[in-house]
């Protein structure tokens, strides 16, 4: 590790003219790798200045908005902004077809109109620390796969109390690389989190999922909520008598506006890419896994749109799985592409090439990695097909997978840790502690009739989409005992499974000791998870041995939900021969876009109304409003909502999406295509403002003009 970061100290200082915009880099570590480079490109404040722990920073203004958001305080008194679309459940949750807010918008004109949301939690992170050696004391290179992650997960779980001890925090820690590298996270988390503001979905939604992802986009995508306090300005659960929250820092707002090539910083919480991967995990995704999933989802909404068009309640009820479900389902045909167009397959094999040339060279390497590739290339054979299959089984369950096959492969760790030859009965003990809430949480929102027609729905077309040979073995016993019949092999695994009940799941959990790890064998869902196998520990020693052959290059790690920095220029693209896209879009474009036929496309009168007296106030820009722009950070799903800043720190924009064209950046960034899109925050304000009449929250901000 040492020597990397020497080494990059070099190469660094030599290559500031390169510009490499790709990577979402570790808060705690930009002073380390990226300040230099940052402060080349125009940034003007210090790494301190975006992740302290000795004062207060950037980081005390970012925070986990819901379950997979970002969002960022905008003034001292709680107020918060995040997406639109990060926004919707709540929205949604408020809306009936009397008061329908995802239509008409809504915006409280005082904080006693402020509506809470008991399921919205919001966290800020205090600390991180790298605690790798920690996790891996005790941990060796000969230990079986098994061995090693029940001395990580009992060393994890210690660290975890130690980090919280005596404060209301909660911890984490995180692999970092496949796990080379390990962080814990400590967070302050705040329950009481009111609605404040919303535009109707005809601005924060406008252009539906015909523009979804795609440039030029005209997108209003925000919403406003306000974190509440108790009078000690702690976290507490929702009370009338909480305050708002007296946040330490939150982000001034630039009225500057953006030039092409000018600075910008996102700061939020990417959720997951694949950066790292062989060259037939590419193939796999782009030529057999989504080419599916994108059929499978084109059929659920084409049924599931009919209905939402003939019915407003249903569209109401219906809004937020459709959008969920419709949001990859476009991102993957544009992965597709941007692979193929990227020559993905072709630069990751060369790569390969290059790195078993250099394992050729020397016996010590020949012995470490010498089929490790040729490792991959044999499982990937089986694992696109498990892939596809586990795929499959996800679409039609939800996030989740198949909720009771999912929940007895949850026991899977501790059966290998009563199955040791001297058990560790305190770390037993823990292990079940944790199993009995992860019971809980799974059956307070389990219905068994659906888990189980999902059941039978997915392994239907699961039989019908797999070649019989990649088929996983449970269609073998389907045949030999159920006459082929996937209806009677579901009702004998829900029949007889112990995990399909909570009386029944806690009850094992409780008597759970050595002699129970045979029934849990013989549990037909554990036996259908025990038919779907990991890459993990490949992955590890892949990651390790890239490493080692590329000792000068400083690796980002993937995402993983974690706090990260990207940073870059405001920049325009070349979406394809012959067409250029500028950095910018305005209002005039709306106004183009305006169709009453098309619900996608209706711009609200009030809207209209502004365009028609040019009523733009300070937010004119050349005799319009600007209203998103695109730049190359490198971002992705989570980074929804998070703060776009300038070279002094200042808030110029809202991320909320990227450009069709750059999608592929999940698993490699294209850097003449690949683009976040952000909400420019001077439409912003001109909407509250102007739009909603809302203005009384701008005198709470920090405006830079
Ligand atoms: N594509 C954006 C993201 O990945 C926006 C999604 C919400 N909008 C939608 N039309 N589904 O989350
Ligand atoms: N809309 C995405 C989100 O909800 C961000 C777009 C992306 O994938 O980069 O996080």
């Amino acid at each position: 590790m040492m020597r990397r970061f020497v080494l990059f100290a070099m190469v660094a200082l030599l290559s500031h003219s390169m510009v490499a915009r790709e990577g979402m880099w570790i808060p705690m570590l930009l002073e380390k790798f990226n300040i230099q480079e940052m402060q080349s490109m125009g940034f003007k404040l210090t790494a301190e200045d975006i992740y302290s722990i000795n004062q207060a920073s950037m980081k005390d203004a970012v925070m986990v908005f819901g379950g997979g958001c970002t969002g960022e305080l905008i003034s001292g008194k709680g107020l918060l902004i995040t997406n639109h679309h990060c926004g919707y459940s709540a929205i949604q949750r408020h809306s009936s077809v009397e008061h329908d807010y995802l239509t008409d918008g809504f915006w409280a004109m005082s904080l006693q109109e402020e509506l809470p949301n008991p399921n919205l939690k919001v966290y800020f992170l205090k600390r991180m620390e790298d605690v790798t050696e920690q996790v891996l004391e005790g941990v060796c290179d000969t230990m079986s796969v098994k061995e090693r992650e029940s001395i990580i997960t009992a060393n994890i779980a210690e660290i975890k109390k130690q980090a919280v001890e005596g404060t209301h925090y909660t911890a984490h820690v995180e692999p970092f690389f496949y796990g080379n590298q390990y962080f814990l996270f400590v967070n302050e988390a705040f329950t009481d989190v009111r609605l404040v503001g919303a535009p109707p979905s005809a601005i924060g939604k406008f252009g539906g999922d015909t523009d979804n992802w795609m440039w030029p986009r005209h997108t209003g995508d925000f919403s406003l909520f306000r974190i509440y306090a108790n009078k000690e300005n702690q976290p507490a659960d929702y009370s009338p008598d909480n305050v708002p929250y007296q946040s330490p820092v939150h982000f001034p707002i630039s009225l500057k506006g953006v030039e092409e090539g000018d600075f910008t910083l996102v700061f939020g919480y990417p959720g997951r890419t694949s950066q790292y991967v062989p060259s037939w995990h590419i193939d796999m995704l782009g030529n057999h896994v989504y080419p599916k999933l994108v059929d499978l989802r084109t059929a659920k909404l084409k049924v599931m749109n009919r209905y939402m068009e003939e019915d407003r309640a249903v569209r109401i009820k219906y809004a937020a799985k459709n959008a969920s479900i419709s949001n990859s389902w476009k991102r993957w045909i544009g992965e597709i592409k941007g692979l193929d167009k990227l020559d993905v397959i072709d630069k990751k094999r060369n790569y390969e090439a290059g790195f078993n040339q250099w394992v050729n060279e020397s016996d010590h390497r020949r012995e470490r990695y010498g089929n490790l590739l040729k490792q991959y290339e044999g499982i990937y054979k089986d694992y696109t097909q498990y892939s596809l299959v586990r795929n499959y089984l996800m679409e039609y369950i939800g996030r989740t997978g198949l909720e009771s096959v999912g929940l007895a492969g949850t026991f899977e760790r501790l059966a290998v840790m009563v199955q040791k030859e001297n058990p560790d009965e305190e770390a037993i003990l823990k292990e079940k502690e944790r199993l009995r809430d992860v019971i809980a949480k799974h059956f307070k929102d389990y219905y068994l009739p659906v888990d189980k027609e999902i059941t039978q729905v997915a392994l239907t077309l699961l039989k019908a989409e797999i070649a019989p040979e990649f088929l996983p073995d449970v269609f073998a016993r389907i045949d030999s005992l159920y006459k082929g019949s996937v209806i009677a092999y579901v009702d004998h695994l829900f029949g007889n499974t112990l995990f399909a009940s909570e009386e029944k799941a806690r009850l094992f959990l409780k008597e759970f000791s050595h002699n129970q790890t045979q029934k849990l064998k013989d549990d037909p869902a554990y036996q259908l998870f025990g038919s779907l196998g990991t890459l993990d520990s490949l992955n590890h020693v892949y990651m390790a041995a890239m490493m080692a052959y590329e000792p000068e290059r400083v690796f980002y790690p993937d995402a993983n939900f974690t706090l990260r920095v990207a940073y870059g220029n405001v920049k325009g693209y070349e979406g394809a021969d012959g067409i250029c896209y500028k950095h910018f879009t305005t209002l005039e474009g709306i106004i183009q876009k305006d169709n009453p036929e098309v619900y996608d496309y209706r711009v609200p009168e009030r809207l209209k109304e502004l365009y028609l007296t040019r009523d733009y106030g300070r937010y004119e820009v050349n005799g319009t409003v600007p209203v998103c722009f695109i730049a190359d950070n490198h971002t992705t799903g989570g980074n929804s909502g998070s703060p776009v800043i300038n070279a002094n720190g200042e808030l110029i924009g809202i991320n909320f999406d990227r450009a069709w064209d750059g999608v592929m950046s999940d698993l490699m960034f294209n850097p003449g295509q690949s683009r976040n899109i952000s909400l420019d925050v001077r439409y912003v304000l001109f909407l509250i403002d102007k739009f909603a009449g809302a203005g009384y929250l701008l005198d709470e901000m920090t405006l830079v003009e």
